[in-house]
């Protein structure tokens, strides 16, 4: 018999590592069949093998890919391909982010944002759904994407324009994998309690300054509110309520003002 697993990517801190501690402690109580595996993904093994031995509820599997290269994702398509799983839960939370402006950041830095954050999940959706099949439950993808894909970002304008990239295509696969009756959830979170803060200011702030703290959130409550939309195959989750408003501001204020806005607050931070 097929296993069925979920597959959750940046499992090694942060988000994705929240989603790995609730699924493996969801015994059926979110209306889930509990998965025979959870792969989780990300280029930490120490990390990841860490989290693992601290699970005892379900069997997780650490797999060291650097998903923003060709090689890292063979390493997930030939292990679908060898063991030909049921994936019934597929989580893309990778991401990175790379604060101040374009011309001061070196090509590679740009690049690794939109490999992670674009093609990477991109990749992962494409490579997975031919091993989703509506069996034990509905089978569902959720991306993380981010409030900032609402707006450019001077000041942080790679990333958001990989979050709107994230937030579109998610959208458009939620219509194409519809008759496939697989769910796909986009989320939108504002800032939050991670590691992200520090890598994206390479070490300069470890956490969010000025207004921005005001909203940070904790990423268990994140990924539980996540896990239920998801459920209930709602297809975007715009999270917590302070980021509602930004993302009804970015529909009804013109661009022009948001930008001034977005780009004096970013140049504040650097
Ligand atoms: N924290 C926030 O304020 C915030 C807000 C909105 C959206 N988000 C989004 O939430 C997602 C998760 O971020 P986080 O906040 O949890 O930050 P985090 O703690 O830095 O986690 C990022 C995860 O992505 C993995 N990752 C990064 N580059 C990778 C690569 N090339 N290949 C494989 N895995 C890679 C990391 O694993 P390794 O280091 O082991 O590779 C890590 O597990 C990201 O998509 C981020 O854009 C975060």
């Amino acid at each position: 018999m097929h296993q069925r697993i979920a597959i959750i990517t940046g499992s090694s801190s942060g988000i994705g590592k929240a989603f790995l501690e609730l699924l493996a402690g969801d015994n059926g109580s979110s209306g889930r069949t509990p998965f025979d595996e959870i792969w989780a993904v990300g280029r930490r093994l120490d990390a990841l093998e860490e989290i693992a031995k601290s699970i005892s509820t379900v069997k997780v599997v650490p797999i060291a890919a650097d998903l923003s290269d060709d090689q890292g994702i063979s390493i997930i398509e030939n292990k679908l391909r060898d063991e030909e799983p049921e994936v019934g839960l597929l989580i893309n939370s990778a991401g990175m982010g790379i604060k101040g402006r374009v011309m001061d950041k070196s090509p590679d830095a740009l690049d690794n944002t939109i490999s992670i954050n674009c093609n990477a999940l991109s990749r992962m959706i494409r490579i997975t759904v031919p091993y989703m099949k509506s069996g034990k439950g509905r089978p569902e993808i959720i991306n993380i994407g981010s409030s900032a894909g609402f707006l450019p970002q001077p000041g942080f304008a790679c990333y958001a324009a990989s979050k709107s990239y994230v937030i579109s295509f998610s959208r458009a696969m939620s219509c194409e994998l519809k008759p496939k009756g697989i769910n796909v959830l986009v989320v939108c979170p504002g800032p939050v309690a991670t590691d992200f803060q520090r890598r994206a200011t390479e070490g300069k702030a470890a956490d969010f300054t000025g207004w921005r703290k005001m909203f940070v959130i904790d990423p268990v409550k994140l990924s539980q509110a996540s896990l239920k939309a998801s459920y209930r195959g709602r297809k975007i989750l715009v999270y917590p309520f302070s980021q509602k408003l930004l993302h009804l501001a970015s529909k009804i204020i013109p661009t022009s003002w948001m930008l001034f806005f977005a780009g004096n607050a970013n140049n504040k931070e650097q």
